[in-house]
């Protein structure tokens, strides 16, 4: 079961980072009580309680950890940490439906590409908990940029989602706007500043600007919002591609909020064929932030890596 709080933080522009410590606060024993209920069972038939106690906001963390760990000493069973990062890459073989000892789904080893709202990496994925970071943004994840451009469009936040509707209407080629960093092959780095810097001119020139006072026709919002999208999704396929074949690997699974694009899925799938790499990228309803990426615990339960009660929330 997944308690969004997007209502929460759409006439923000963006997330609130006390606004989601506090919806964690105030969600998370209903959510809990209402997926037990669904699932048919209580608290004591659990093997273990599991918790993403990393990376993302502190606040939030905390919430999930402290109550992860209340219900461990409550219940008296072991408490299992799991990556929210990697959990985004496991979605991919969940989809496959392979979990825990399901060999015959496995997507590893690979290339892991996260892109989502706080993060845009790249890892070498040994295994389901084993994975070793080649590059990152530098600035800007890439929906950070799909939300800040909406933003500046008049869109409503989630920007991503806001954008590709938009894009849908206007050509990816009415401006030429950066791909940063790709003709820097060595270097498995993203930026998006420079892009999201880019239409902030196109859309008000340099300097201060009051963007609730500019006013762009439909077909001008349509035309920055696609190439906009075109020269995002541009950058990571590239930056993606070279991962690959730095590392020799042939396999790519990619998790997060912006992979549910459809402009990125199709576009990669297009680089797929194109490079000849096997492609896995996780399905809608498993790309946005949702309980089924814990199935990352299976993984810690099965080699026996539980978390002492003094569990800390990681942030970075
Ligand atoms: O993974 P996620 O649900 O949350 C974390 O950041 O961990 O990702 C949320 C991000 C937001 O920035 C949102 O705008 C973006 O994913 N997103 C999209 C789309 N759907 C969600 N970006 C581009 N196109 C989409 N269709
Ligand atoms: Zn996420």
């Amino acid at each position: 079961m997944v308690a969004s709080q997007d209502e929460f933080h759409r006439q923000f522009g963006g997330v609130v980072p006390e606004i989601a410590s506090r919806a964690h606060l105030e969600r998370i024993l209903p959510i809990i009580d209402a997926t037990l209920k669904q699932a048919g069972i209580s608290l004591d038939d659990l093997d273990a309680v599991s918790v993403a106690n990393r990376p993302g906001l502190a606040g939030a963390l905390l919430v999930g950890v402290a109550t992860a760990k209340a219900i461990c000493l409550a219940i008296n069973k072991p408490l299992i940490a799991v990556n929210h990062l990697q959990g985004h890459i496991y979605a991919c073989r969940v989809a496959l439906g392979g979990a825990g000892d399901n060999d015959s789904c496995d997507i590893f080893p690979c290339i892991g590409l996260i892109v989502s709202g706080g993060h845009t990496s790249l890892y070498r994925c040994a295994g389901p908990i084993d994975f070793e970071l080649l590059g990152s943004t530098i600035d800007d994840a890439a929906g950070e940029a799909f939300d800040k451009v909406a933003s500046m469009l008049g869109l409503p936040y989630p920007g991503g989602p806001a954008i590709q509707r938009a894009a849908a209407d206007g050509n990816p080629k009415a401006y030429r706007f950066p791909r940063a960093l790709l003709d820097d092959t060595e270097r498995l780095d993203f930026s998006f500043s420079g892009l999201k810097t880019a239409v902030r001119y196109k859309i008000a020139g340099p300097g201060r600007a009051d963007f609730s006072q500019i006013r762009l026709s439909q077909q001008e919002i349509a035309d920055i919002a696609a190439s906009f999208q075109e020269a995002a999704v541009d950058a990571l396929v590239g930056k993606a591609v070279q991962a690959l074949q730095a590392s020799g690997m042939s396999r790519l699974c990619i998790g997060g909020g912006v992979a549910a694009n459809a402009r990125f899925r199709e576009k990669m799938t297009q680089a797929a064929v194109l490079h000849g790499f096997q492609l896995h990228i996780a399905p809608l309803n498993l790309c946005t932030d949702n309980a089924v990426m814990g199935a990352i615990a299976i993984e810690r339960y099965r080699a026996g890596l539980f978390e002492p009660l003094d569990l800390d929330a990681f942030p970075t």
